[in-house]
């Protein structure tokens, strides 16, 4: 009997969460508090979006090559260092993250800045480790381009400095998909490429041919602008017991935001038709890549 979407999700949400623990063990050198406050993030209830693309990216590309697991972990890892950082009083001061303290409240701020940075550095080690050279060089170039200065760190430090900014300078739809494209884009396009190239891993060349690369670009370019499209929904229209974390604080905190810009309609219009563009990126996989398509839905109407 086949499994329907959900219970395919749910089953690979378990196997990430299985993989993801096991990753996280003690090792000599490893202080215990910094293990705690590692795994108490890294492990709380979380969608798993960005390592469910790497493995429906692997699996449109044929599921061949190297095991995705690893790939699937290291943007996990990194995912959560972004969320245990954003969540600091220095960015957007936030309590409350998955349901549950945020880390720097559950242990203290030296401590979460620590486990953030050290869940950052292991993404690297675990592709370093897992994979071939060519591969693990394309999957540690891409992750790192994504996460970095020019994506979303670049997009988080703007992200700031515009809600700070006390002059009134006027914000284009432009200036936002810019700010969205690198603090949320950038990482959520990595996982379709580390998934291609994981697929290739046996390949002489070791990652995935341009052509591929493109089309998963462009299905991640519009997927990953409607993911933040639907968090600043859910900030403004959401609920804390839904998304198991504050809602109504960016328009407080004067963030630049889809729904702030736009208002709610045309930001849910907006959403849609990427929903349409990034289905439109995926035609040349065929049914290789349904599950891929599947999750355009999720994305869209998705509750937390
Ligand atoms: C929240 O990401 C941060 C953004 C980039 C919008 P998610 O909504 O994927 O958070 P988790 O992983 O499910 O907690
Ligand atoms: C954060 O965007 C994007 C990251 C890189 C973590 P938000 O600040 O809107 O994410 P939430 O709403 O706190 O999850
Ligand atoms: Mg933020
Ligand atoms: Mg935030
Ligand atoms: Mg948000």
């Amino acid at each position: 009997m086949s499994l329907s979407f959900d219970e395919l999700l749910h089953q690979r949400r378990k196997q990430i969460e299985n993989e993801l623990d096991a990753l996280l063990i003690r090792r000599p050198g490893l202080p215990e508090e910094l293990l705690a406050a590692m795994r108490y993030s890294l492990l709380a209830p979380g969608k798993r979006l960005r390592p469910l693309l790497v493995l429906l990216a692997h699996e449109a590309c044929g599921s061949s090559g190297a095991p995705p697991w690893p790939a699937a972990c290291a943007v996990e890892m990194v995912h959560v260092y972004s969320l245990i950082h954003d969540d600091l009083p220095a960015m957007d001061d936030d309590d409350l993250r998955r349901g549950q303290p945020t880390c720097h409240k559950k242990f203290s701020e030296a401590t979460a800045i620590l486990a953030g940075d050290a869940l950052l550095t292991m993404a690297f080690e675990v592709l370093a480790d897992a994979y071939p050279g060519a591969t693990a060089a394309a999957c540690c170039g891409d992750l790192a381009r994504a996460a970095g200065a020019a994506g979303m760190v670049g997009g988080q430090a703007d992200d700031l400095a515009w809600e700070r900014s006390t002059e009134s300078t006027h914000r284009s739809l432009a200036d936002l998909e810019f700010l969205h494209q690198r603090k949320t884009g950038a990482l959520i396009r990595s996982c379709l490429r580390l998934g291609a190239h994981v697929a290739y891993a046996n390949q002489p060349t070791g990652r995935a041919p341009q052509d591929l690369l493109d089309c998963f670009d462009q299905y991640g370019r519009c997927l990953g602008l409607a993911f933040q499209i639907t968090d600043d929904l859910l900030d403004a229209v959401g609920t804390v017991q839904s998304t198991g974390k504050a809602v109504g604080k960016d328009a407080a905190r004067g963030k630049l935001t889809y729904p702030g810009l736009l208002g709610v309609e045309e930001s849910r219009r907006r959403a849609e038709l990427l929903g349409e563009e990034a289905r439109a990126a995926l035609k040349p996989f065929g049914q290789q890549a349904a599950s891929l398509e599947r999750l355009i839905d999720f994305v869209l109407t998705r509750d937390h």
